[in-house]
């Protein structure tokens, strides 16, 4: 892998397969999550109101699971050290956009340069105020909300299917800004995150997908590198030149 062009501003989007070797399931694999619970029953806001005990169930064992000795990968770490350079050397900038909701890229590079777009499961938010509260324990609809006292207020802090993203503003501000734009363990499917490289590429940016196989809009990238994030991810990375 040789790239050298210099670039200045760089946009790294993520998806669950940055995290697989860490050991967190995916979406849509053969074993992933969606295989084994219904979207419509645990991820819309219908899902919610209709059943939040399951609905927090399912992100109770998603926090579980974090928290039970999951760590950031050498993925994760590359970016994180790519983060740092370029802050010490001031010569580019980095943000991640990432669809995931562990806390792992956060853990690798802190959360200044982090927009977890789908929301973090390590949070918790009151369904009326907006509120946001730090979340490591399991949470039930039989919960009281600590800023407005009611029972059943506290939502996880996700972006359900037939939600707004988070932080729309400043992802298509550092688009409209990037020179390089680098897609990771993502598989194209879910908009407007799969929308961002088109974005990217019009604004003039270069375009590089990162993956395990090619994703459902891999071939429309201008590079593509395919394998387990841990050995593409830091090989790609290092051999930018600034
Ligand atoms: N290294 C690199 N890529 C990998 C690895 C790995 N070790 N393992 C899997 N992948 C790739 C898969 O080939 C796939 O293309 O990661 C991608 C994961 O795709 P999805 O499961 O669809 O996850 P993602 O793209 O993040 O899903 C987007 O959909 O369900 C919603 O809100 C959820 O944020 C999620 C969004």
């Amino acid at each position: 892998m040789q790239s050298s062009t210099i670039y200045r501003n760089i946009v790294v989007l993520t998806g669950a397969g940055i995290s697989a070797e860490s050991g967190i399931q995916t979406f849509r694999a053969a074993d992933g999550l969606w295989e084994n619970h219904r979207v419509e029953d645990v991820a819309t806001p219908e899902a919610f109101i209709r059943d939040p005990v399951l609905v927090h169930k399912f992100y109770n064992e998603r926090r579980r699971h974090l928290l039970n000795g999951i760590q950031p990968n050498e993925a994760h770490l590359a970016i994180g050290e790519l983060n740092k350079e370029l802050v010490e050397s001031q010569q580019g900038k980095l943000t991640l956009i990432t669809q995931n909701i562990d806390d792992l890229h956060q853990r690798a590079m802190g959360k200044d340069n982090v927009l977890p777009m789908h929301g973090e499961i390590l949070k918790i938010r009151c369904k009326e105020s907006g509120q946001l509260f730090s979340c490591t324990e399991d949470t039930s609809p039989e919960d009281y909300c600590t800023c407005c006292n009611k029972k059943g207020n506290l939502r996880p802090h996700i972006v359900w299917f037939g939600e707004m993203p988070l932080y729309m503003s400043e992802i298509e501000h550092a688009l409209s800004q990037c020179d390089l734009f680098i897609a990771i363990g993502t598989s194209g499917n879910v908009y407007p995150a799969a929308g961002f490289f088109e974005m990217a590429k019009q604004y003039g940016a270069h375009t590089v997908e990162l993956n395990l196989e090619a994703s459902a809009i891999g071939s429309r990238f201008a590079e593509q590198h395919y394998g387990p994030a841990t050995k593409i991810v830091p090989k790609f990375l290092n051999s930018l030149s600034f």
